[in-house]
């Protein structure tokens, strides 16, 4: 059977899609080749939120085609994502070698449309068109690396941690954004489809699930009847959830809906109501996200929840009052703030001000003190000025982030910051980027340095990227951690005792306790 190479640009939804057509073709034969001078089929999962991200997967491919046409003229090459989706045939058109270009709703054709490639039934499969019912299609998971195991069902999975995918696309059209254009309508899965694939991923012995979703604090607020979104009949008997096991077939789901039935008619009750899944609750009308945290939360075996990303604008004191009621919802939160000026988020269409930001942070600080936040922030917007610039340095110092990635703004075709008068000079946004990192760094480097001689629990990933040698987990406020230690740790809750911070990383000893 063919191998496959796929190399993933972009975000954690991005790194989700690969490993989901990943796991769609090994559970077919496929291997997973260890790199593309050697693979039958070459995938670049391509980002299109940056200029930079789309210029570096092109260039990619040149230089793939460069090295493979000469010597494997049969290899099969694709773009596939959201650069692959905004650009469609004009990827073929500029480079003809190009076989397959797979828009973000067609990531579950991947299999059968390689088999046509491969097999020479078809030249070129151009398919960016939207699919409905697309979001609940990225499922598989590839907890087992290249299908490769020892058949007795002890050797514990190479991922301790997961990505469940709980929605696709987008509708807040920040004006700034390409990917309501790239990922669609918010589209959402049911909750108890989310919830027997969450079920599945610990029962492989997955310890921490992030759920992903552009805008997660918007689940289930549209493109769905609600009774649908709880009960979730259609999306379970559509397609059923895989995880490809050891010797790369998939494994059967282990039954549909797993929110007892008192729960989904309680959860559709009106807001009043005090008592949900017998445990008194605030009367505190629930987003459909918080319900789903709350069904996630049940499931046993799991350690940890994270989710990414939400939006400020979603961010209600049901949310807030969910982290001091789920002990499994982590000490994190990333939550992108972009600007600290009011007129700057309002040309951005962020639909908040900087005051409510900060009051969300100081509500989540008091509900659970030590909460890491981490942000994003985009210097150069089209009429930034050196004010509202300045506003940005003083919101960053005021919260205190514990990490920031920042971005100098981009523009981006169809969007409406792209027309906007007053671009700023790319030389500002250089040396606005400069500036706000040296602010982050300073912060940062602080933040970190308080944690030397605290004990901290961590779950351990796997060895470092860095120094294989060594070990690294991550702590609920998500701050990585590096240790000695050997595989026998990987999956593990343990507690170490941090004794030097570096650059965005912590080091550890693991703590003899008393
Ligand atoms: N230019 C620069 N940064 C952008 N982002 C999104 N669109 C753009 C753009 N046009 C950033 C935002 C977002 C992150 C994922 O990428 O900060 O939160």
């Amino acid at each position: 059977m063919p191998s496959v190479y796929i190399k993933t640009y972009g975000c954690q939804m991005n790194e989700r899609d690969s490993e989901a057509v990943a796991a769609q073709l090994v559970a077919k034969g496929y291997t997973l080749a260890p790199s593309e001078a050697v693979a039958d089929v070459i995938l670049l999962n391509t980002c299109s939120v940056r200029d930079f991200a789309e210029q570096k997967a092109l260039n990619k491919m040149v230089n793939v085609i460069a090295e493979t046409r000469r010597t494997r003229p049969n290899v099969v090459l694709g773009f596939m994502g959201c650069m692959a989706q905004s650009r469609g045939q004009e990827l073929v058109d500029r480079l003809p070698d190009v076989d397959l270009v797979l828009g973000t709703q067609k990531f579950h054709h991947a299999a059968d449309y390689l088999d046509e490639l491969l097999a020479g039934r078809r030249e070129k499969i151009v398919d960016v068109a939207a699919e409905q019912g697309s979001e609940a299609t990225i499922r598989e998971h590839l907890l087992y690396g290249n299908a490769a195991g020892n058949g007795d069902g002890r050797r514990p999975p190479l991922q301790v941690t997961a990505f469940v995918s709980i929605m696709q696309g987008c509708n807040q059209y920040c004006t700034f954004c390409i990917v309501p254009y790239t990922r669609g309508e918010e589209r959402s899965r049911s909750i108890p489809d989310i919830v027997a694939e969450c079920r599945q991923l610990v029962s492989q012995g997955v310890k921490e699930i992030t759920l992903l979703g552009q805008i997660v604090t918007s689940y289930g607020k549209r493109g769905f009847g609600r009774a649908e979104l709880l009960l979730g009949q259609d999306a379970q008997q559509r397609v059923p959830t895989t995880v490809v096991g050891r010797a790369g077939s998939p494994l059967p789901a282990d039954g549909g809906a797993s929110v007892p039935a008192s729960r989904l008619v309680s959860s559709l009750a009106p807001p009043n109501d005090t008592v949900a899944h017998g445990v008194t609750r605030p009367s505190l009308q629930e987003s459909p996200f918080v319900q789903l945290l709350d069904a996630v939360h049940e499931i046993e075996g799991l350690e940890r929840i994270r989710f990414t990303s939400p939006h400020p604008k979603g961010y209600g004191d049901d949310l807030i009052e969910a982290y001091a009621r789920l002990s499994k919802l982590v000490e994190h939160a990333h939550l992108p703030v972009q600007s600290g000026s009011d007129r700057v988020l309002k040309l951005m269409h962020r639909g908040y001000t900087r005051a409510r930001y900060v009051s969300i942070i100081e509500k989540l600080r008091r509900a659970r003190p030590g909460i890491g936040i981490s942000t994003d922030i985009i210097v150069g917007f089209p009429g930034e000025t050196e004010d509202d610039f300045e506003q940005t340095l003083s919101l960053a110092r005021e919260v205190e982030f514990d990490q920031a990635y920042i971005f100098k703004y981009s523009q981006r075709r169809d969007t409406p910051a792209a027309e906007m008068a007053n671009q700023v000079p790319q030389k500002i946004r250089e040396e606005r980027n400069q500036r706000l990192l040296e602010v982050i760094n300073e912060i940062a480097k602080r933040r970190f340095g308080a944690f030397v001689g605290r004990q901290m629990q961590i779950l351990v990933e796997g060895p470092s990227k860095k120094n294989p040698a060594r070990m690294t987990g991550r702590t609920r406020c998500n701050k990585i951690v590096v240790f000695d230690g050997s595989e026998r740790h990987r999956g593990q809750l343990m507690d170490v005792k941090i004794t030097r911070a570096g650059s965005f990383t912590l080091y550890g000893d693991p703590a003899i306790l008393e």
